[in-house]
């Protein structure tokens, strides 16, 4: 009830923040917004025209052309075309060239307290160009692939910005990664270089990452016969002595050894607008991850577009995302949107919670962050520790809080914006996803009334529609399935290797759109609030888990006959993975052998999809042509045993039953 009541709150734009803000009234917003739509040429043009092109785009056709109707051939998506520019280029050397080059670019703290470094762009670039050059040695040249697993030391970053420079397609694999995953993403990629790092200390956990990638290598030998020709370790002495570090000479390379001595100058390739930038592998609802694939330009302007006007981003600003550069968010906001636009970005390391739950707090008094976004089940395990940890350290320097990730329920949104931005500081809900490159629906936030767990309005370019279960785009007040008319400059051009798919996963539901997999509302007033997603993906803790590939996880432990695996509502979590699995005949359901079944899951994908309940079922509930119900089993998990509908059309009701006794006995 309470919950309730607080969704109807309307924040409006504190008087201060307007007064300075990029954005100032709905109505510029409106003009801008109608001229993006209308007239994209002249919009994105204009934009497009403050970076470095080494050959404009021609002018004489429209910016951008695409077909998302497969009735009308293939799905295409263009921006851009003809043009000439260099990603890296624009967010190094042009700061550097204008002037710009002793500004600090990177703040980073270590997990350590005390661990810190201070790159200015001219740092950044100098490191860039070494990487670059090395990375030409050993052969790398445009359009081949890079493997980058590290934590989070600003070698990462370099190392995209080192792939861009050159023209390398740069794969991030997020270092919570299994072997078998990173294996799996070497392989679909056939990525011939691996850059990674010895080891990282997060909080009191030390992981041994080398550890990870000798076997991922050993699986890519096994599986395909395939071994990177270069594989470049970094030496995080501050986690592990090299020493200790297990060496496979003639393959391993230590990075600091060799990149040393290369020049810190490096030429730049000039790439055409669609050359391909980066691929980054999500889930989707199938099982085999997607490497959804971005390309230079379009890309480059919406990421730095879109961190500007969000953010309202203006220089003196200190921007901090506590992203990893493993995924998307990291991608956009940590290596490209802040740098694209000059600013100073805090990059951390560490955790929230080591060694102090104030550890956050501390940093963003330390370097007077003006700019703080973050993930929702972050801020409510922040929350829930209680105020006294974010009081005690002084905030004044904040000026504008966001959130990414999934949704925010009003009670996280409501203690982010009274206790953490002291009632200051408006908080931009951005929604969007690995696929649309940059954020997609999301308060400008000195623009218009804030409303909590509500993304608000569609950002420039972007022409959001609401299907009903026809296809049928809706008017005015509605909820349906969320999908995009048109295209957008960030927006993925393809699946790696699979443009079939590509086309099957977003343009085949309803051909002419864009089907994100989000469901929402819109209200009267154009305001849209996010529902969750309408297909098999689950969202724990802000990552994007494929039901699919949990099954199969689970299912690779010889004793797992089947499985089904559901999303459950989790006070921290937002979302939480509840498995129901059946044995192979004969096996003793024991405690000890759920632990091993969740081990499979961390060594098939990683810790952070190890389902928080496992079930033992006897049997699933399947229809008479052996579709699994998990709409029921949903139901189960949520503990709504008098919700769950009609089971007569089940092969075999009885197993309901079953599922429900044990659940009710455990809870
Ligand atoms: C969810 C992350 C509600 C959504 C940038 C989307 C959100 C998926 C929000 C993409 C938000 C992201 N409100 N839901 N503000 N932001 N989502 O690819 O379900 O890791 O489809 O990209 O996260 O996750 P991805």
């Amino acid at each position: 009830m309470a919950e309730e009541r607080e969704q109807k709150v309307i924040v409006p734009v504190p008087e201060a923040f307007r007064a300075q803000a990029l954005i100032k009234s709905r109505q510029q917003y409106e003009e801008m917004y109608k001229q993006s739509i209308e007239d994209p040429s002249t919009f994105w043009g204009n934009i497009a025209s403050q970076f470095y092109w080494k050959r404009k785009w021609d002018t004489s056709k429209p910016i951008c052309s695409y077909n998302f109707d497969i009735r009308q051939g293939p799905v295409s998506i263009e921006w851009f075309k003809g043009g000439y520019t260099n990603i890296c280029y624009n967010a190094l050397d042009k700061h550097v060239n204008e002037g710009r080059g002793d500004n600090v670019a990177i703040l980073w703290e270590g997990n350590q307290v005390g661990q810190e470094l201070r790159l200015t762009y001219r740092d950044v670039l100098k490191k860039t160009c070494q990487l670059a050059n090395y990375l030409r040695k050993r052969g790398v040249k445009k359009g081949d692939r890079v493997c980058i697993y590290m934590p989070m030391v600003p070698e990462l970053p370099i190392a995209m910005l080192a792939c861009a420079r050159i023209g390398a397609i740069h794969s991030v694999v997020f270092g919570g990664f299994s072997a078998e995953s990173l294996a799996g993403r070497i392989l679909d990629c056939k990525s011939d270089v691996l850059l990674s790092c010895s080891a990282v200390q997060r909080g009191n956990k030390a992981l041994n990452l080398k550890a990870i990638v000798d076997e991922a290598l050993m699986l890519c030998k096994q599986k395909e016969n395939f071994t990177p020709g270069t594989c470049l370790i970094y030496d995080n002495a501050n986690a592990v002595p090299r020493s200790k570090v297990n060496w496979v000479a003639g393959r391993d390379l230590w990075w600091q050894d060799e990149v040393r001595s290369c020049s810190t100058e490096a030429p730049v390739e000039w790439m055409e607008a669609e050359d391909p930038l980066f691929l980054l592998y999500t889930s989707g609802s199938t099982g085999k991850p997607k490497g959804v694939l971005h390309t230079v330009g379009g890309y480059m302007v919406y990421a730095a577009t879109t961190f500007k006007y969000v953010f309202d981003y203006q220089p003196g600003d200190v921007f901090w995302c506590t992203a990893d550069c493993g995924w998307i968010t990291g991608h956009t906001y940590i290596c490209y949107g802040p740098m694209l636009n000059g600013a100073t970005q805090v990059v951390f390391e560490g955790v929230p919670m080591y060694p102090s739950p104030s550890r956050w707090w501390e940093i963003i008094e330390k370097y007077k962050v003006s700019i703080f976004y973050t993930a929702p089940t972050a801020i409510r395990s922040l929350e829930a520790l209680g105020d006294k940890h974010v009081i005690k350290h002084d905030r004044s320097s904040l000026r504008l809080l966001g959130t990414v990730g999934e949704a925010i329920n009003a009670k996280a949104w409501l203690w982010y914006h009274r206790v953490v931005g002291e009632g200051r500081c408006p908080i931009v809900d951005t929604w969007w996803q690995t696929e649309t490159g940059g954020i997609m629906i999301t308060p400008l936030p000195g623009a218009w009334c804030l409303k909590p767990g509500s993304a608000t309005l569609p950002f420039f370019g972007v022409e959001p529609v609401v299907l009903d279960q026809e296809g049928k785009p809706q008017d005015g007040p509605c909820a349906g399935y969320l999908c995009i008319k048109g295209a957008w400059p960030g927006m993925a051009r393809t699946l790696y290797g699979d443009h079939q798919r590509f086309a099957e996963t977003y343009f085949t539901t309803w051909p002419g759109y864009y089907v994100t997999g989000d469901g929402c509302q819109r209200e009267a007033n154009g305001y849209i609030t996010l529902t969750g997603r309408v297909d098999d993906v689950v969202n724990v803790s802000g990552h994007r888990i494929s039901i699919g590939e949990v099954e199969s996880a689970l299912t690779s432990h010889k004793s797992c006959a089947e499985t089904a695996a559901v999303a459950f509502d989790h006070d921290v979590k937002g979302q939480g993975i509840y498995a129901f699995v059946t044995l192979v005949e004969g096996v003793s359901p024991t405690e000890k052998l759920k632990d091993e079944i969740k081990a499979a899951v961390r060594r098939e994908i990683g810790s952070f999809a190890v389902p928080d309940v496992i079930q033992w079922a006897p049997g699933l509930p399947k229809t008479r042509s052996g579709k699994i119900m998990r709409r029921i089993l949903r139901k189960i998990a949520a503990n709504q045993f008098n919700e769950l509908g009609d089971t007569s059309s089940l092969a075999d009701p009885a197993v309901v039953d079953q599922l429900v006794e044990t659940k009710r006995g455990n809870t």
